[in-house]
């Protein structure tokens, strides 16, 4: 049995003290899933002394462990926060930073050595979608991302370009079909036993109103929530779904 597991991505927003009420608020109810927020550097630390049943998490880190990078977060200092788990492959990072699935590769190799969870994103974009071409694609990022990696540690999130921020869900149907496809190829890579236990997240427009549908397909055991995580009754709902 798969726990499920919702993370809410504030991306960039949320003030320090916002965030804080808001963690307050997600924490006076119990729930028997596992809820995370990835929120952003400067908030993880007081986020994570404060969270006690969520789990917190950041939103990047870098493929290095220390050195000359300039503004970036080392999987050291996630470390030495204690936090829970931390995004690798977001779409964004991959469209506006260039970000590779070498890199994606070498980030959750380095988050798995500190038992930090990596949260992997993958995900086709409109013209691929439309090209017929999610297949190849999402096999292959999966390929590449987890080369050489305990699988079983990491959380996948299949997060289709399209509906990230754009109001257009994929239908339970396409969602559930794609997380079938990333756990078969995850079973080809390892074993049956190990993709039975891999739990796979659908994240692009999820909102109170189609989270259930979504939850109860078989191959999904999750969401990665944007813009509806950033409203506490959304959130909330979302996660007694
Ligand atoms: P969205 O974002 O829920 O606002 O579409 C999802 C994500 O980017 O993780």
């Amino acid at each position: 049995m798969r726990k499920p597991i919702i993370i809410g991505n504030w991306k960039m927003n949320m003030q320090i003290a916002d965030g804080l009420v808001f963690l307050n608020d997600l924490e006076k109810e119990s729930y028997n899933i596992d809820v995370g927020i990835a929120c952003q550097a400067i908030s993880l630390i007081p986020m994570k002394e404060q969270a006690k049943k969520v789990l917190i998490g950041a939103q990047n880190t870098n493929d290095e462990l220390n050195g000359a990078y300039t503004g970036e977060l080392s999987v050291d200092l996630l470390k030495e926060a204690e936090l829970d788990f931390c995004l690798v492959g977001h779409s964004e990072r991959r469209q506006y930073y260039n970000e590779s699935d070498e890199t994606v590769n070498k980030k959750i190799k380095l988050l798995l050595e500190k038992q930090i969870t990596p949260v992997v994103c993958v995900g086709e974009s409109l013209e691929q979608y439309e090209n017929k071409q999610t297949k190849e694609v999402i096999e292959k990022q999966i390929e590449l991302a987890l080369q050489d990696v305990d699988v079983k540690n990491c959380v996948i999130a299949y997060e289709p370009i399209w509906a990230i921020g754009t109001g257009k869900t994929a239908t339970p149907e396409i969602a559930q079909s794609v997380c079938r496809l990333i756990r078969k190829k995850i079973a080809s890579l390892t074993s049956v036993e190990i993709a039975n236990k891999v739990r796979i997240q659908y994240g692009g427009s999820v909102n109170p109103e189609n989270i259930k549908e979504l939850m109860a397909c078989e191959d999904i055991d999750g969401a990665l929530v944007g813009g509806a995580s950033l409203k506490i009754n959304d959130f909330k709902k979302l996660i007694s779904y």
